[in-house]
């Protein structure tokens, strides 16, 4: 949607990949950057394989993750990590950034945000939508613009449905443990990595034939940018990006800068994040028929007055067939914007009145009266939001607390792996268990709450209780993670990190070596009992 900065929907790409171009859940940018257009190129795995992969053994589980026709997927499948994906394993998290440095258009809201709010109502999944501000300094230096567009962006997404106690709806800049995971990640990444960046090269490129040195104006947040990104991703985990085809290369980027960290730190911490290609969203062309883009001063506005859209409509442009000519639906930019608003049997009517030889300025004002019947009733809704700031500030202020329920105490075990420690951690240490003769063992019990959760509880041998977890929807899911207590046993770091995952929210800071201590111990004892009777 915005060619000159994501660099898109030029060169090789033909009309079809113009759709998920345009289809991109990307920035509504109106901020130029200093981004050329590049071409779609693949972006192989072998970008950042610094050394040969000697953690490959040490992977808990082989990729086996399902292949989805529409999905892009790199030969070297993911893996999954054991213990981020406990708690919601059931659920796919999908997630999408908006930069915030311009105003949606219609071609916005075809493209990404009305089929997203659609996908945001699937129950099998759990969408995160953020307003990416830090992303959008890289390319907007204006702080009003930047604010502006925070607002108009989460006012449109709000005023068309999307629900924030279903999803998680942040702004960026308010996890702050995104740009703290941005620096574990920036040491991982290999330059050259970012020197094939396509936004990047372009510029390279440019510069190099402008007879420029060859960073001219490039700044080191452009360069940058695929790591900022990556973190976003990385941060929550998420399986499923929908993106164009212009960041494609982002999200091939986040799962090799994943997996580098993966392998380096010996622990599969990270998921590795797939592409969706929206291949079935409608591209919206312009007023000029090329596709909708800021950048080419075609669009047509989604939020402002009726007589505004009226009169962009009307500036369509058309071929110059007379009324009672007979008219082609087959590009027809006109057609293509009514059908992408209209039901089947209403598209099936003006295909009908095409071939009848309706007049253009009819029909432009039939597409009006069309698009006017969605929009109204959101415009309206849009209005009122944006004339109160402060509640839709409270929303993403909710959103950011809901959101860093997951990011706190992640990025608690990602600096412990990087190294980022308090000093009485410095070794990972391990408890064993002290259970005197006679003592009581601890015990591990599972029970259901009345709200029909799935809990369990550890306590000591003398009825303390060290541990009780969350709720868990699913029995298997409490089952695995005291299983995999259990076998983390007197393994102090271990047990840390499984901690985090089934602890309640508001307990992070659960001591773990007493827990350790009562693990090692049942453990202990569950190896002498399977040894009896091995005998
Ligand atoms: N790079 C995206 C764009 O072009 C915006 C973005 C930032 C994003 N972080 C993201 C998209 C994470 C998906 C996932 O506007």
């Amino acid at each position: 949607m915005d060619g000159q900065r994501s660099g898109g929907g030029q060169g090789k790409q033909g009309g079809a990949q113009q759709v998920a171009h345009d289809a991109s859940p990307v920035g509504f940018g109106a901020c130029n950057a200093r981004l050329g257009p590049a071409g779609f190129e693949r972006f192989g795995s072998g970008g950042i394989r610094l050394h040969p992969t000697p953690m490959e053994s040490r992977r808990r589980r082989p990729a086996a993750a399902p292949r989805h026709a529409q999905r892009h997927r790199p030969a070297h499948a993911g893996i999954r990590s054991a213990v981020q994906d406990t708690p919601t394993m059931h659920k796919r998290r999908i997630l999408t950034g908006i930069t915030t440095s311009g105003t949606p258009h219609l071609g916005n809201y075809v493209g990404a945000v009305r089929p997203a709010i659609a996908a945001s109502r699937r129950e099998d999944a759990e969408s995160f939508y953020f307003l990416a501000d830090y992303h959008a300094l890289i390319k907007c230096g204006d702080p009003a613009r930047v604010q502006r567009s925070t607002l108009e962006i989460a006012a449109t997404w709000l005023a068309c449905g999307l629900d924030p106690d279903k999803v998680f709806f942040y702004r960026q800049s308010d996890i702050p443990e995104i740009p703290e995971l941005t620096w574990l990640l920036t040491c991982v990444t290999a330059k050259g990595l970012l020197n094939r960046a396509h936004a990047y090269k372009a510029a390279v490129d440019a510069n190099t034939a402008a007879g420029e040195d060859v960073d001219a104006g490039v700044s080191a947040g452009l360069y940058m940018y695929p790591v900022l990104m990556a973190a976003d991703i990385l941060i929550f985990n998420a399986h499923e990006v929908p993106v164009g085809r212009d960041q494609i290369q982002h999200i091939e980027m986040a799962r090799d800068i994943g997996q580098r960290f993966n392998h380096l730190y010996a622990e599969e911490y990270f998921t590795l994040p797939e592409a969706r290609i929206e291949e079935n969203v409608a591209t919206l062309p312009g007023t000029d028929g090329r596709k909708m883009s800021k950048s080419y001063n075609n669009t047509i506005p989604l939020f402002e007055s009726p007589a505004k859209l009226r009169s962009a409509i009307m500036g369509i442009v058309t071929d110059s067939r007379a009324p009672g000519e007979a008219k082609d639906t087959e590009g027809s930019n006109l057609f293509a914007l009514y059908q992408a608003f209209a039901t089947p049997a209403e598209t099936a009517s003006m295909r009908a009145v095409f071939a009848e030889g309706i007049g253009w300025g009819e029909a432009k004002q039939k597409l009006y009266e069309r698009i006017e019947i969605e929009l109204a009733p959101l415009r309206e809704r849009y209005d009122a939001l944006m004339t109160r700031p402060e509640r839709i500030e409270d929303l993403l202020q909710a959103g950011a607390a809901k959101a860093r329920a997951r990011t706190q105490p992640f990025i608690a075990r990602l600096r412990h792996a990087a190294g980022i420690r308090r000093l009485v951690d410095a070794s990972a240490a391990t408890v064993t268990a002290k259970v005197g003769a006679g003592a009581a063992l601890p015990q591990l019990k599972s029970y259901r709450e009345a709200d029909g959760k799935f809990h369990f509880k550890l306590s000591d041998g003398d009825g303390t209780v060290l541990l009780a977890s969350r709720g868990f929807d699913a029995p298997k899911e409490a089952g695995m993670l005291s299983a995999a207590l259990i076998e983390a046993g007197g393994d102090v770091e271990a047990v840390r990190a499984l901690l985090l995952d089934c602890a309640p929210a508001d307990e992070l800071a659960l001591p773990a070596e007493p827990i350790a201590a009562a693990l090692a111990a049942l453990k202990a004892d569950r190896l002498a009992k399977a040894q009896a009777k091995a005998r």
